[in-house]
């Protein structure tokens, strides 16, 4: 089975070809990735109108190359797969439209995937892995603990009240003055600062729904910045120390709540699998790797250019739909919000 995967939900704009080789596994055959860091850096985020013109602009030469470097032609391709949603709908509308003006005139099936399923079954592709499995999904845009039950069929477990992860990870790089995207800069200054010389609270923790807060976590960050001003390069070093070591803190203890939900649940996990761009960090992957052994849960992480946006994760959904004969109609809307699960929390 041979798929065409398109991402272009945020700034990255990606395509790939995927094929399921009989054996079952999965085999990325080529993976493109544009990654717009450049057009947005000088407004430290991502605007959505540059973000969509930039996909239009690039969509068609990322496709060509994804092709061209896999070797296949459309003729040979089972399906074409696009995230319909969620995120920006200026860009989702560009890859959408792609996908099913590809669809139509290769007379092949359309396959409109959620962005966030993406994300949790992407590690099928790499390891065999059966259901349920807990996903972790922190990025830019999500914080998530849903239970993957099987292809289309998750439950959200817990998620945050306010700020994702990563936007935390950016803000507090705004704030100090470290350039976008924050989450790899305050990664990179933490490592040379003291975690416990500012103390700083650790929202949520002990509360028995695994849901997650950073908000609190941020102003705090903020006040002590302003008290101690001008910051020196020791101050920024701990201020991301400290700030780090909150967030592990919360994130490990948020994961061993919904590890002990699960436990006793028709839907406990085998693994726990981490997705997102927030998972490439060290020492969050670190602690997870310790509470999971702990829990006697074997912890599972895609390789870190799997875990940020790219069309492998797109096609990868669209081979496992297409595989239980779900397609979609070329009608299928563009999403900018689109949930994944029933919440189960009260
Ligand atoms: O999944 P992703 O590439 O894009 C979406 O948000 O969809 O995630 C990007 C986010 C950004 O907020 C970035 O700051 C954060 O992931 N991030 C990190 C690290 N690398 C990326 N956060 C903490 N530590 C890192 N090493
Ligand atoms: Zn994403």
């Amino acid at each position: 089975m041979l798929v065409l995967g398109i991402e272009t939900t945020c700034d990255e704009t990606a395509a790939a070809v995927v094929r399921k080789n009989a054996d079952g596994q999965g085999e990325i055959l080529s993976n493109i990735i544009y990654s717009q860091l450049d057009e947005h850096r000088e407004y430290g985020g991502v605007v959505p109108e540059i973000a969509a013109r930039a996909h239009v602009e690039l969509l068609d030469k990322v496709i060509r190359r994804a092709m061209t470097e896999a070797g296949v032609r459309y003729s040979q391709l089972d399906g074409i797969a696009a995230a319909a949603g969620p995120g920006l709908i200026g860009g989702v509308i560009v890859g959408l439209t792609t996908a099913k003006a590809l669809a139509l005139v290769a007379r092949k099936p359309l396959i409109a995937v959620n962005h966030l399923e993406a994300h949790a079954l992407t590690i099928r592709l790499t390891h065999r892995i059966g259901f349920p499995y807990l996903l972790l999904l922190v990025s830019g845009g999500h914080t998530q603990l849903i239970s993957v039950e099987d292809v289309d069929r998750y439950t959200f477990i817990g998620g945050t009240v306010d700020d994702a992860i990563g936007e935390a990870f950016d803000k507090t790089a705004k704030m100090l003055g470290l350039p976008y995207p924050g989450g790899p800069e305050v990664e990179r200054c933490a490592a040379a600062g003291d975690p416990t010389r500012f103390t700083l609270p650790r929202p949520m923790i002990g509360r028995p729904e695994p849901n997650f807060s950073l908000s609190g976590l941020k102003t705090a960050l903020r006040v002590e910045a302003e008290r101690i001003a001008p910051l020196t390069e020791e101050d920024v070093a701990n201020l991301c120390a400290s700030f780090q070591a909150a967030v592990v803190d919360i994130v490990v203890d948020r994961i061993r709540v919904a590890l002990g939900l699960l436990r006793n649940s028709a839907w406990k996990p085998r693994a726990l699998v981490v997705a997102g761009g927030v998972g490439a960090n060290r020492t969050i992957r670190g602690a997870l790797e310790a509470v999971t052994i702990d829990a006697g849960t074997p912890l599972l992480l895609p390789p870190p250019e799997l875990c940020t946006d790219n069309g492998a994760m797109i096609a990868w959904a669209g081979i496992e739909r297409l595989a239980r004969g779900m397609t979609d109609s070329l009608d299928t809307s563009p999403r900018s919000r689109w949930p994944l699960g029933a919440s189960v929390a009260a």
